[in-house]
């Protein structure tokens, strides 16, 4: 699903934030990103996103080459990818609702199917009901789940998310986590860069380890997920996609 070939990513203040990282994340994998601070894993969620490009090589996503993508089909790019922010990012003078609703006004979602999918996104972390407060009116733990609601809202393939957890605590970050768990049970890839050892730990996931830069690859742990064996062509290979018409019955799944 995703596929970095030799990346490398030079800011134009020539600092280098990636250097030749190769990495492939099958469909429906869910994957940390870990490193210290300036390794470079915001730099791999914001190529992955194409908030970037890289400089060198090639990074492809759900079949496409971002840096051959035209310009005509970034809109559509973007909205496969959902994305999930450490200080959420939410609009402080709009209701839940509206700021939920945002990625599919954005994508032209006929109104009178928004009431329906925002709720179903609301009731899908836990906040159904609450579609008329501001954020400001939200726990922090309430707030990031308002900001993965929006994430998910529009059924992308793929989650990134930069230090998710970062202002929670170890019990909300769990819960978090767990949240993440159930959109990958229904086929969603996720990516999620984080400094918590222990979650990564907790979670017994697969762990790309940047450091400087580079992939450190002996601390790379599990890298053949159970379901889907890494080949050198698999992360290119056009496949079925998850099954995202089951996204909004996680509750009944429950
Ligand atoms: N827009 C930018 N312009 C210039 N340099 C940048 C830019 N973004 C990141 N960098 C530099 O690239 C390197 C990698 O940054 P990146 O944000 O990817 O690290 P990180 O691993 O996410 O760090 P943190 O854990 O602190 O968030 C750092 O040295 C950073 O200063
Ligand atoms: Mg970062």
């Amino acid at each position: 699903m995703i596929r970095f070939e030799r990346v490398s990513k030079r800011y134009p203040n020539g600092r280098e934030a990636l250097l030749n990282v190769s990495l492939a994340i099958e469909p429906g994998e869910m994957v940390f990103l870990t490193g210290r601070s300036g390794a470079g894993k915001s730099s791999v969620l914001k190529l992955i996103a194409l908030l970037e490009r890289p400089t060198r090589g090639t990074v492809t996503v759900d079949g496409a080459n971002t840096s051959r993508l035209p310009s005509r089909a970034i809109p559509a790019f973007r909205r496969k990818i959902g994305v999930v922010f450490q200080d959420h990012k939410l609009l402080p003078d709009r209701p839940v609702f509206d700021n939920v609703a945002l990625p599919l006004l954005v994508a032209g979602t006929p109104l009178r199917e928004l009431d329906k999918r925002v709720r179903a996104a609301l009731d899908q972390v836990g906040l159904l009901g609450k579609e008329r407060v501001l954020p400001g009116e939200l726990s922090i733990g309430e707030q990031q789940r308002v900001g993965i609601a929006r994430a998910v809202i529009a059924k992308p393939p793929v989650l990134i998310a930069d230090e998710p957890t970062g202002n929670l605590d170890h019990g909300l970050a769990l819960e978090v986590m767990r949240l993440f768990r159930r959109f990958q049970e229904v086929g969603v890839t996720i990516v999620i860069a984080t400094h918590d050892l222990s979650l990564v730990q907790e979670s017994g996931q697969r762990v790309i380890h940047i450091d400087n830069g580079q992939i450190s690859d002996g601390l790379v742990t599990a890298p053949v997920p159970p379901t889907a064996p890494e080949s050198p062509s698999s992360g290119l290979r056009a496949g079925p996609g998850p099954d995202l018409g089951s996204l909004p019955n996680l509750q009944a799944r429950r």
